[in-house]
């Protein structure tokens, strides 16, 4: 599909927690192509920020065209975002980059932080058994939607709800029956699931969407280190907005 940016309409828009919006947008031929996992770039108002926000796609209603992104007010950009009103305009691209690769197999979804909402759409789209594994700081969001689609377990590092510590803590601690592993969230989360899925002799998929900047390709502000050689430039990374966000975990050199 061919990228352009274009105005939609925002058909939704709350803060869901602190600096946490809901954001959802009418966008039909987006709707149609969309995958878990992919992204959209959302561009300012503000002529001085030319470079788009990239937001994971939370979910999607191909039905009636909608897609929903639920994002951190971190920085000016998205502060800009935060302002906007259901009904208003907003220029977006999309969707983009590489989603996750859905396996007939029983699933354990991992998300931390912003890195949550992006396993929703995923959550919707695996027919198989699957459990959710959710990490906080300490306010939730997004959970009763969670739990609508499966056992859902969750992990707070202030103990203010489910178990105490990390998404490991409480995947040792319920361990949870599966066969692939997808997951998304800030780097040491995702180094930390990829170690238990090479244990365990898992598949596993991991979404770096965190490391992104301009998403589109022009920034290079997104390069990760790969294991093998990327096939065109001969050299060890691979830019994530491009080339993913989603790798499978055994690609990923962490550093
Ligand atoms: Fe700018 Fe990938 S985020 S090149």
């Amino acid at each position: 599909m061919k990228e352009s940016k274009r105005a939609v309409r925002i058909v939704s828009h709350k803060e869901i927690a602190g600096d946490i919006y809901d954001m959802t947008i009418a966008c039909p031929q987006a709707a149609k192509a969309a995958r878990p996992g992919q992204f959209m770039c959302l561009y300012c108002r503000d002529g001085s920020r030319l470079l788009p926000r990239p937001i994971s796609i939370c979910d999607i209603d191909a039905e009636r065209g909608e897609i929903r992104m639920v994002y951190r007010i971190a920085g000016a950009g998205t502060k800009e975002f935060a302002t906007l009103q259901e009904g208003d305009e907003i220029m977006v691209m999309g969707p983009l980059g590489n989603g996750f690769s859905i396996r007939d197999k029983k699933a354990l979804l991992i998300g931390g932080g912003i890195g949550i909402p992006p396993m929703l759409a995923l959550s919707k789209k695996i027919e198989v058994p699957k459990t959710m594994v959710l990490g906080f700081r300490d306010e939730t969001f997004l959970l009763s939607d969670f739990e609508k689609e499966g056992d859902t377990y969750i992990a707070t590092e202030t103990g203010s709800a489910g178990y105490k510590g990390t998404v490991l803590d409480a995947i040792n601690a319920e361990k949870p029956e599966a066969d692939v592993i997808y997951a998304c969230g800030p780097l040491p989360m995702l180094k930390a699931v990829a170690e238990y899925a090479a244990a365990h002799d898992m598949e596993c998929q991991i979404s770096l969407e965190e490391r992104m900047a301009c998403g589109i390709g022009a920034c290079l502000g997104c390069i990760c280190r790969t294991k093998e050689k990327n096939h065109h430039t001969h050299v060890h990374n691979a830019r994530i907005c491009k080339d993913g966000p989603v790798f499978d975990s055994k690609e990923v050199e962490f550093e």
